[in-house]
């Protein structure tokens, strides 16, 4: 018996190479070892979203021919659209009873989302309940572990809490506590040596056209000491460098050796740079447009991930429902 996992993506614009190597790589290669739940997170997307949900099918649809150029299959995880498991809401439900107001005030990332956007108004009941939510979506499939970034960690230690918390409340084992499966792959910054978002207007989309690619590779920071082509450059400290380690690995030493020896500039540097991300996209930029025109495919996977994701998730409603007697035989 593998054991389960879950993880999610808010669908609220274009993936970019962060995801990517952030997460999809990473979800490619836990399919063989777990049995995979993914999960397109469009209430999650709606919390912060919901004034502008105009865009949020074509959004999943982007999403989802993403996910499948970059290796996940619907062979071997189940894919699926979070509103159409209806369970979800119902658990969240049923977590909102019990939790602290306290946990979700003091959680980082709603603070830090609270300050930091400005362009939305996120002061509301459901963004606050944002990890209630994540902690229903895990625990629906009683996953053993969740494929997650740093920034997400403070969900799960709520979901672990919230867990905890059902099981005392009602004397009983139901909910296992899901531990992290940190990524720990190389992160990928943005063009400006921020950490790369959509919010931030620093990513290259895994769809980014040639020659909007090079554009934005051209304005990447690069060392702010080498000024001059006559200045050695510390390619260890240029993320132009970290791109060429990410998709390039053969080529990073030669790109260190004609930085530092002064050899080669950064217009040129970053000019190759461009062509090798335009290689490396090309074949998942293919297979991402087959699967877009294809939409009686992408219809039927998500139908197929609902069923099964359907299946389970009853069964642990069931459950619950028994514990809260709200189950439906009343008399
Ligand atoms: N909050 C996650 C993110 O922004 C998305 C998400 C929703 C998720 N539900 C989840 C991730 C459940 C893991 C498990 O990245
Ligand atoms: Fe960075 Fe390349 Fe310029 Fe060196 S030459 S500083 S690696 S962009």
């Amino acid at each position: 018996m593998k054991e389960r996992i879950l993880s999610g993506m808010r669908p609220t614009g274009k993936l970019h190479l962060g995801h990517l190597v952030g997460a999809l790589e990473n979800w490619k290669e836990l399919q063989q070892e777990y049995e995979c739940l993914f999960m397109l997170a469009d209430w999650h997307a709606l919390m912060s979203e919901y004034q502008n949900p105009q865009e949020l099918k074509s959004n999943i649809i982007d999403n989802l021919a993403d996910w499948l150029a970059c290796g996940i299959s619907p062979q071997e995880a189940t894919i699926f659209i979070q509103s159409h498991v209806r369970e979800h809401l119902e658990l969240y439900m049923a977590f909102s009873l019990l939790t602290p107001l306290g946990l979700l005030e003091r959680c980082p990332t709603y603070k830090e989302q609270l300050r930091e956007v400005t362009n939305r108004d996120l002061s509301t009941y459901g963004f606050l309940g944002y990890p209630v939510l994540q902690a229903a979506d895990i625990l629906l499939y009683k996953a053993a572990a969740v494929p997650v970034g740093k920034d997400q960690l403070p969900h799960l230690e709520l979901t672990r809490q919230i867990a905890r918390k059902f099981n005392n409340t009602y004397n009983q084992e139901l909910f296992p506590e899901p531990k992290a499966l940190l990524t720990q792959t190389n992160r990928l910054l943005g063009l400006d040596g921020r950490k790369m978002s959509k919010s931030y207007n620093n990513t290259i989309a895994l769809s980014e056209a040639p020659q909007e690619l090079r554009k934005k590779v051209q304005g990447m920071f690069t060392d702010p000491q080498r000024i001059k082509l006559s200045d050695p450059g510390h390619p260890d400290k240029c993320n132009v460098c970290t791109y060429y380690k990410v998709f390039a690995p053969q080529r990073q030493k030669e790109v260190q050796e004609r930085c530092s020896s002064s050899r080669v500039g950064c217009t040129e540097c970053k000019r190759e740079l461009a062509e090798v991300l335009i290689k490396f996209l090309e074949p998942l930029q293919k297979k991402r447009t087959g699967f877009i025109k294809d939409k009686g495919y992408l219809r039927s996977i998500l139908r197929e991930g609902e069923k099964k994701a359907a299946a389970q998730a009853s069964k642990t409603m069931d459950q619950v429902k028994l514990l809260l007697n709200i189950n439906k035989d009343i008399c």
